[in-house]
């Protein structure tokens, strides 16, 4: 894995963006792995201002997302649907028709995991590029620690500590969704190339598990060890325990 240090969350950003943005000049039509959570923000801001400057366009580029809460509906503030149009999609020239969320009001979950892994499976043979975030459990989607690792996207009841994390966007600890739909490991590993971010001293010891420790899916990013092109671009605080 190569890993990119940064002084802070600002430079982590500008290094995520600038990956991103060298892609889609490449490959104009990328089909893109996206994230949400507190990560991405900074980065998704400056793809925006690149997209706004006339350096890169989304027109041909598809999206599919990592996860969804299960049990809120795209109009909800913390959806992860409303998310990406705030921070992203309202603010660059794609196509709504080309992005893709797990639908987390969908009534037969199993079929709906079947639907995202089959459009994903018809659209590409491995996305392009995924970007990820870390838990401080070391999850990344929601791929939450477990005795397996999960191929397919599935539903998966979340932590304590991932709710606890989550908690500061909803008005209180109990509106956390308790579960969610997240892709598996397939759709990960397939990608033909995987950013991940950590900003912060709360992400140091799922970044040191992730690198230094064994693969195990008590620490879901520790499978990336297995991946021929993985970016860790991490700020000098989330490598702190290295
Ligand atoms: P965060 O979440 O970006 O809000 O820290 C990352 C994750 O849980 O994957």
């Amino acid at each position: 894995m190569k890993i990119i240090e940064c002084a802070n969350y600002d430079e982590a950003s500008a290094a995520c963006a600038d990956i991103f943005a060298e892609q889609l000049k490449k490959k104009p039509d990328s089909i893109l792995g996206l994230a949400t959570g507190s990560t991405p923000v900074g980065t998704y801001r400056l793809l925006a201002e690149k997209c706004a400057r006339g350096e890169i366009s989304f027109k041909r580029v598809k999206t599919f997302n990592l996860d969804e809460y299960y049990g809120i509906g795209p109009g909800h503030d913390q959806s992860y649907a409303y998310f990406m149009r705030d921070n992203l999609f309202d603010h660059v020239d794609i196509e709504p028709a080309n992005t893709n969320i797990p639908d987390g009001l969908a009534k037969d979950v199993g079929a709906e995991c079947r639907r995202y892994d089959e459009l994903q499976n018809a659209t590409c043979d491995g996305l392009d590029i995924q970007l990820l975030g870390i838990g401080p459990n070391g999850h990344i989607g929601f791929n939450e620690p477990d005795d397996v690792f999960t191929a397919g996207t599935h539903l998966v009841e979340l932590e304590a500590s991932t709710i606890d994390a989550n908690a500061r966007f909803f008005a209180s600890r109990d509106e956390v969704p308790k579960s969610a739909l997240t892709v598996g490991m397939r759709t990960i590993m397939n990608a033909k190339k995987v950013v991940i971010v950590a900003s912060g001293e709360g992400k140091a010891a799922a970044v040191r598990a992730m690198l230094d420790g064994p693969v195990t899916p008590r620490v879901p990013a520790s499978i990336l060890q297995l991946h021929p092109d993985v970016v860790v671009i991490a700020d000098s605080a989330a490598l702190g325990k290295l």
